[in-house]
């Protein structure tokens, strides 16, 4: 299917069932159905800042990538949101109280790995965080608002919002016509899926340990 269907649809196609997996894994059905606490909010909140960090932590580098250079946009930056975040949520003492569940160091490290060595891969992970963010990251803030009465786009859901974005769903076609136009041999784009899948599954085991970690405080 290489070259009649554009990869956009490719990598779509080649993460759905893994999706679905995720948006209905039962840490976050039980976090945004009210069943756990705003801890479990925080903990999640603080997970992400360690995969942030890894995405984001070599974009200086990957900027000049004449691979990855084109996806690299200050406009989805989140590192300093999620700071902003946590500081709102936990207190400004966040980092000293803040540790990586051992699949978030996992993710992080592999995030970081392709980022150093593999910018195509870089890419299935850029892909699967930041176009995930600005779709259904839309639906986790709302319910976190309204959950934990956070200020509506404000301290607490900053991660959500994307100020420099100021269309969505424009960004999204620009961002997949991206995709669309990756000078890839066949060989290639087989591994930027695999890792794409490979992306998708790194999120669930972190969910699953955060499931784990909540199991017994999950409230009846
Ligand atoms: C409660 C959890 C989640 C919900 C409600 C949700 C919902 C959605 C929705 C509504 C879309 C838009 C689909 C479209 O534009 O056609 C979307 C797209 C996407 N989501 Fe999620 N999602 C969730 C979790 C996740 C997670 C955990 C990841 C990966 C870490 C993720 C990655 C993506 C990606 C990469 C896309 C873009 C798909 C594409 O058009 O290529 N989502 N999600």
């Amino acid at each position: 299917m290489s070259d009649t269907v554009p990869f956009s649809v490719q990598i779509r196609t080649a993460t759905e069932r893994q999706h679905t997996e995720a948006e209905n894994s039962r840490f976050m059905a039980d976090m945004l159905g009210g069943m756990l606490g705003l801890d479990s909010y925080q903990r999640y909140t603080g997970q992400l800042w360690f995969v942030y960090r890894a995405l984001e932590g070599r974009w200086d580098e990957l900027a000049a990538d004449p691979v990855a250079g084109p996806f690299i946009k200050p406009e989805l930056a989140r590192t300093a949101e999620l700071e902003r975040d946590l500081t709102h949520l936990v207190g400004p003492d966040w980092r000293a109280g803040l540790t990586a569940l051992p699949a978030t160091a996992a993710y992080a490290a592999r995030i970081d790995e392709c980022a150093r060595d593999w910018p195509a891969g870089y890419i299935a992970h850029h892909y699967t965080r930041y176009l995930g963010d600005l779709s259904g990251g839309q639906v986790i803030r709302g319910t976190a608002e309204k959950l934990w009465d956070l200020p509506h786009r404000g301290d607490g859901v900053r991660f959500y919002v994307f100020e420099g974005v100021r269309n969505p769903a424009a960004f999204k076609r620009e961002y997949r016509a991206l995709l669309d136009e990756l000078d890839l041999d066949d060989l290639e784009r087989r591994r930027v899926l695999d890792e794409g899948q490979r992306a998708f599954s790194l999120n669930t085991a972190v969910f699953a340990e955060l499931d784990a970690e909540f199991a017994e405080r999950r409230l009846s």
